[in-house]
């Protein structure tokens, strides 16, 4: 079963997957959308191929995910995993993948969708947030969820600590469900 993750940045979740052991599939293609993310080069670390490209060297979302879904077709991909992915995926990818595309967010759903989720939880004081794992649908983060892990927010949490718990949780939980969902 090959799987292709799509990231722009840092990619500590791209990682975790890597190092993760035994995933009942294999990660053959990095998407990346930003061709100065560190995460490019921790897909050559881990030999991962990788198609970088800009959107701005396309006229719309089809033309560049015509690409996307070519070059996923070609590498046998029947999975696709998001992971810190900042762009919003178009019906020329939902519909060559539809049912097969996952996502990671670093807050419990429906709370906090979109940019900047650890902080817009910590501002809004909440006691308790999360990470949830997602099948991806047209909305910005509003797709069936598949997992939730709850952190609780303690009173001396900084920002800084809490985007610290969120995102080991996060490193712990994609694999596990990456394992678990590829073989459906
Ligand atoms: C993660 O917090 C993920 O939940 C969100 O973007 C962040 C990506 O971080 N969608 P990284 O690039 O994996 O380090």
């Amino acid at each position: 079963i090959n799987v292709a993750v799509f990231a722009s940045g840092t990619g500590s979740n791209f990682e975790a997957i890597m190092e993760a052991g035994d995933l009942s599939c294999n990660i053959v293609l990095l998407i990346c959308d930003n061709p100065g993310a560190t995460v490019i080069q921790k897909a050559e670390k881990y030999q991962v191929p990788t198609f970088v490209f800009r959107s701005k060297d396309y006229v719309s979302k089809e033309e560049y995910e015509k690409v996307l879904v070519e070059k996923l077709k070609e590498a046998n991909i029947s999975w696709v995993f998001l992971a810190g992915y900042m762009r919003i995926i178009g019906p020329t990818l939902l519909e060559a993948y539809e049912g097969k595309i996952i996502n990671i967010h670093p807050s419990l759903l429906p709370d906090f969708p979109g940019k900047d989720a650890i902080g817009q939880a910590y501002h809004a004081r909440v006691k308790t947030t999360g990470v949830t794992v997602h099948y991806v649908d047209a909305g910005i983060d509003t797709g069936p969820i598949i997992a939730q892990e709850e952190i609780e927010v303690k009173e001396n949490d900084t920002l800084e600590s809490l985007e610290e718990k969120i995102h080991h949780v996060e490193h712990q939980l994609y694999p596990r469900v990456m394992k678990d969902i590829v073989k459906k």
